[in-house]
């Protein structure tokens, strides 16, 4: 990682990152990594690298629209928000991502928040959730 900017850190280039692949930002031993995904529409996003199934490594999955599936068991998580998609449950963590001028930048603060916790975040409520509990209420 490189040069910090106004809690910022400037991590590598945007073509650096493959097209419908990732990059894997390393944080030394101990610390999940981050895989910062460019999908084919040129949007970028950046998650933590460990599925929440069983924690297999995202950034070797296969990239398709905004989603990746993992290489471990074929779960599709979301990128946008790390969520695995319905019918499966869990998510990972994201952290918020810029680019200016070529250069992709993490948010700092997000970055050692991740850092500090070992487990994997809490999901917010999904529309699988919210349906699940419609469901509940009409059974
Ligand atoms: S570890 Fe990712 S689907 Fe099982």
């Amino acid at each position: 990682m490189n040069a910090m900017s106004e809690g910022w850190i400037d991590v590598c280039a945007v073509e650096d990152v493959p097209p419908n692949g990732a990059r894997v930002i390393d944080r030394g031993s101990g610390v999940c990594g981050i895989a910062v995904f460019r999908c084919g529409d040129e949007s970028l996003f950046a998650i933590e690298d460990r599925c929440p199934h069983r924690g297999g490594p995202l950034s070797q999955g296969i990239v398709y629209g905004q989603r990746v599936a993992c290489p471990l068991h074929n779960w599709s998580i979301d990128l946008a928000s790390g969520q695995a998609v319905a019918p499966d449950t869990g998510c990972t963590r994201v952290i918020p991502l810029r680019v200016a001028r070529g250069r992709l930048f993490l948010h700092a603060a997000a970055l050692a928040a991740a850092g500090a916790a070992a487990a994997l975040p809490s999901c917010p409520a999904s529309a699988h959730a919210a349906a699940s509990a419609a469901a509940n209420e009409h059974a």
